[in-house]
């Protein structure tokens, strides 16, 4: 059975966090921010707004940007977050109950900022299994709520939002082959711990809080995303002329110029979510896609190539046709 994405609904939450916030905190200002991130300004929830509820959010504004589409018949709900709003039950679980799906499903996946195309793989796994026909599919976070303010680094680049997506059985199928991956050599490189605990033989600091060894993820993103963007091409047989549109998690602006300068893709090709939204992890590819299709860039028929990277350090990818 093939498959296909029907629909795409975000959140942003209303509160706008500019550089300048940070500025009046921390050793920091915009320009730094801006010349070194590409962000501009990001979201945050308010202190009770968590991640199932701004899931739920962007469900109802997928339901009332698209016409005609509704829950009815979803049977399968998955979400990528690494910032649940408790470990158990899962988001998944939070939201069946708050939309009242029944029969659905329900699972958290924990794949950083690759968790949204994660996401889509196992969907178009379900879909292809025979066994499921309607899955949504969230990237979604509240890392305000994870941040470390004190450390200058890493705070100024965190956000919150949510996306998901609706997948569902087709005739003709348009999520194309993917391609996943990870070196968990780096895992004390990025990483958010309750407890006490070790990773990599080395005891890690559990805070509650995300700490990003900023340098080594930037270096091995740019290497690693730029080396897989050809490998998920030939995986379908498909060129990079053949793209409409590339959507690489927006960790930072100088990441997604560097990756497109060494496979010499324009800039126009590349959509982003970082200079509005921040760093949003699992939800900043869905926040870039909503992003290029509100402003009339993505048509019927445009394919693009997704790839998530980040805390694992983990990477999925996926090419699709919309
Ligand atoms: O989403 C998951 C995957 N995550 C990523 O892919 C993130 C990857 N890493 C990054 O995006 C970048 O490494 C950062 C944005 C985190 C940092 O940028 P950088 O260009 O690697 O900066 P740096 O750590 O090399 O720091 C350069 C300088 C340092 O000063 P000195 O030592 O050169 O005097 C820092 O102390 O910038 C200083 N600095 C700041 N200055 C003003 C660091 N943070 C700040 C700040 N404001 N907020």
């Amino acid at each position: 059975m093939n498959s296909q994405i029907t629909a795409i609904g975000v959140y942003a939450p209303s509160q706008v966090i500019t550089n300048d916030w940070f500025a009046d905190k921390i050793e920091t200002n915009n320009e730094w921010i801006i010349s070194r991130t590409g962000i501009r300004e990001r979201r945050f929830t308010e202190p009770d707004e968590y991640t199932s509820d701004i899931c739920v959010k962007a469900v109802k504004n997928l339901i009332a940007e698209n016409p005609g589409v509704t829950t009815e018949g979803v049977d399968f709900i998955i979400v990528g977050t690494t910032t649940a709003d408790q470990v158990m039950p899962s988001m998944a679980s939070q939201i069946q109950n708050a939309l009242n799906i029944q029969d659905a499903g329900c699972l958290d996946i924990m794949a950083a900022c690759a968790g949204f195309v994660y996401g889509i793989i196992l969907a178009k796994g379900l879909i292809a299994a025979g066994t499921h026909k309607k899955v949504l599919v969230f990237g979604a976070e509240t890392l305000s709520k994870f941040t470390d303010f004190n450390d200058r680094t890493s705070c100024i680049l965190f956000g919150d939002g949510a996306g998901v997506a609706l997948v569902e059985a087709s005739e003709k199928s348009k999520i194309y082959n993917t391609i996943t991956g990870t070196d968990g050599s780096h895992g004390k490189d990025l990483y958010l711990s309750q407890h006490a605990s070790v990773v990599n033989g080395e005891e890690i600091v559990p805070n509650g809080k995300i700490h990003q060894n900023g340098k080594v993820v930037f270096k091995w993103a740019i290497q690693t995303i730029t080396n897989k963007v050809g490998e998920l091409l030939s995986k379908n047989a498909l060129k990079l002329e053949d793209l409409d549109w590339v959507i690489l998690h927006s960790a930072n602006l100088r990441i997604i110029e560097a990756v497109a300068q060494e496979l010499n893709v324009p800039m126009d090709k590349m959509l982003t979510s970082i200079e509005l939204y921040g760093n949003t992890s699992s939800a900043s590819i869905p926040l870039a896609w909503d992003l290029a299709a509100k402003s009339g860039k993505i048509k019927k028929g445009n394919k693009m190539l997704l790839l998530g990277f980040g805390g694992g350090l983990t990477y999925a990818g996926v090419i699709v046709e919309v």
